[in-house]
């Protein structure tokens, strides 16, 4: 990504910034990480209810089985995000809700709770903004293969067709797939996300299926949503940073390898029809690409209206010099065992970030989100852009008079909202953005240790309470013009 000028405030706290008329405020969950009733109406089995089963794998030995309850409290977070002031809910779809086995039968029941989900939106004038995968893959699809076969992108496909009919009448955007990097790399690669696999060229195989199950669930969306939506995918990108080694060797190599494997292995396909040359050669010790098959990357390469940009932190590379004991802290639970990144794991290494750090060990650089925003109008000067998740956690904790201060998390989110007002100052078409989360929830590897919410949900009561963050997000949203 290439770095810019900084201007204004150097530290990004800014106030009474004005947002555009039309810029969309929302917040973000995701249905494993919020929903419950894992067991209930006929939800099938996904690959979270499994992982998080074996011991080791969550913190704690947490599952979502209740997580925020919010399939059953669904009227309740629909008052609270009209409440805040809400333009916008980006909520995730849950595949075995909707075909408890990946195939075949469909759950009415699963339709219904998301029909009723969109309606309660749409009556309190909130735009749903719904996705399809983000990682609860049907188990039985797992044990078929997985991302790594083929035959999972036909079912994707039928699934896309099933969502499109059930509610492409009312749904604003539909996002296929959130962060495949992590579904891919973390997933069947580095082993800390479900399904725990480590196996390099499986990875691979993953990245390429997960951006054809794009290709075509945008076509299966397209033939049957009867509404106008919005077509998007969501990729977190990785803002990149290089130094030299001890031999003063290879900064900007290390940053084009990385940059190759987490983000153009996605940007190549998805939004230029093929994959990086410089990916493929730095792979070809882990696999030859034969998964590719003849007009995959024709199906890959559909319009979409909106590119989704996750964003968190920066992280820092350089190539490791064979000597010294190599880094492997990219912030993604390196101690899983596998590798994250097939083909470079031998040659790059991951230098610890100087802090601030948010409760994640993430860095705090505001003006990272500032870059990859101008890097992306550069690169792809025609794409619209929206910010799906950008967010941070914390150790909140409840002050005597039940409210919850959370003074670092508002100043998190106060200094990238300045990013992103920088961004769109200097032009780049960015529609939208969304925090993440509207509430604390089961965040992956740490279950429900780590707490993102601008809402904090009582794990014992279930009980929300808004917390200072989201009261002044709330006004942000309400004005459009960032609060003192
Ligand atoms: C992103 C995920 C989201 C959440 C945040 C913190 O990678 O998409 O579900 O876990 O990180």
């Amino acid at each position: 990504m290439t770095t810019t000028q900084r201007q204004g405030n150097p530290d990004y706290r800014d106030s009474g910034l004005v947002f555009p008329e039309d810029f969309t405020f929302g917040s973000a969950t995701a249905s494993y990480q919020v929903e419950g009733a894992a067991h209930e109406d006929g939800r099938g089995a996904s690959i979270w209810d499994t992982f998080s089963r074996i011991p080791g794998k969550v913190w704690n030995g947490d599952t979502g089985d209740v997580a925020c309850d919010h399939y059953h409290r669904l009227d309740e977070d629909l008052d609270l995000m009209q409440q805040l002031g809400l333009g916008a809910y980006r909520f995730s779809i849950a595949w075995p809700r909707i075909q408890p086995t990946g195939t075949g039968a469909i759950n009415q029941a699963g339709i219904d709770f998301y029909s009723r989900l969109v309606d309660g939106l749409l009556e309190r004038g909130i735009r749903p903004v719904a996705t399809l995968y983000h990682w609860d893959l049907p188990q039985p699809l797992e044990d078929a293969g997985g991302w790594p076969a083929r035959a999972t992108t036909d079912a994707f496909e039928r699934y896309a067709e099933i969502m499109g009919a059930a509610l492409g009448d009312r749904v604003h955007t539909w996002t296929t797939l959130n962060e495949p990097w992590c579904s891919a790399y973390l997933g069947y690669g580095q082993g800390g996300h479900a399904p725990g696999r480590s196996e390099p060229a499986a990875a691979l195989a993953a990245v390429h299926h997960l951006n054809l199950a794009h290709g075509r669930a945008v076509q299966a969306l397209r033939a049957t949503s009867t509404g106008d939506p919005q077509y998007s995918i969501t990729l977190n990108f990785h803002v990149l940073r290089g130094l030299p080694n001890s031999r003063g060797e290879g900064a900007s190599e290390a940053v084009r390898r990385i940059d190759a494997l987490a983000n153009r292995a996605f940007t190549g396909p998805l939004l230029r029809g093929a994959y990086p040359d410089d990916l493929l050669e730095d792979t070809a010790s882990v696999t030859d690409w034969s998964f590719v098959h003849e007009g995959d990357l024709e199906t890959i390469n559909q319009p979409i209206d909106v590119l989704g940009v996750n964003y968190y932190s920066t992280a820092t590379v350089r190539l490791w010099d064979g000597v010294s004991p190599r880094q492997q802290n990219d912030g993604h639970k390196a101690a899983a065992g596998g590798t994250a990144w097939p083909g470079s794991s031998e040659v790059v290494e991951f230098v610890e970030q100087p802090g601030p750090h948010t409760a994640m060990g993430w860095n705090i650089a505001p003006e990272g989100l500032e870059e990859l925003l101008l890097s992306l109008r550069e690169q792809f000067p025609d794409q619209p852009l929206m910010v799906t998740e950008n967010g941070a956690a914390f150790d909140d904790t409840v002050a005597a008079d039940g409210t919850v201060p959370d003074p670092e998390r508002l100043d998190y989110l106060r200094r990238h909202f300045t990013a992103a007002h920088r961004a769109l100052q200097a032009g780049v078409d960015l529609r939208g953005y969304f925090v993440w989360s509207l509430l604390d929830n089961f965040e992956w590897g740490y279950g429900y240790a780590k707490r993102f919410g601008i809402v904090r949900v009582d794990f014992d009561t279930l009980e929300r309470t808004v917390k200072d963050s989201g009261r002044w997000y709330g006004e942000l949203a309400r004005t459009r013009v960032m609060p003192a």
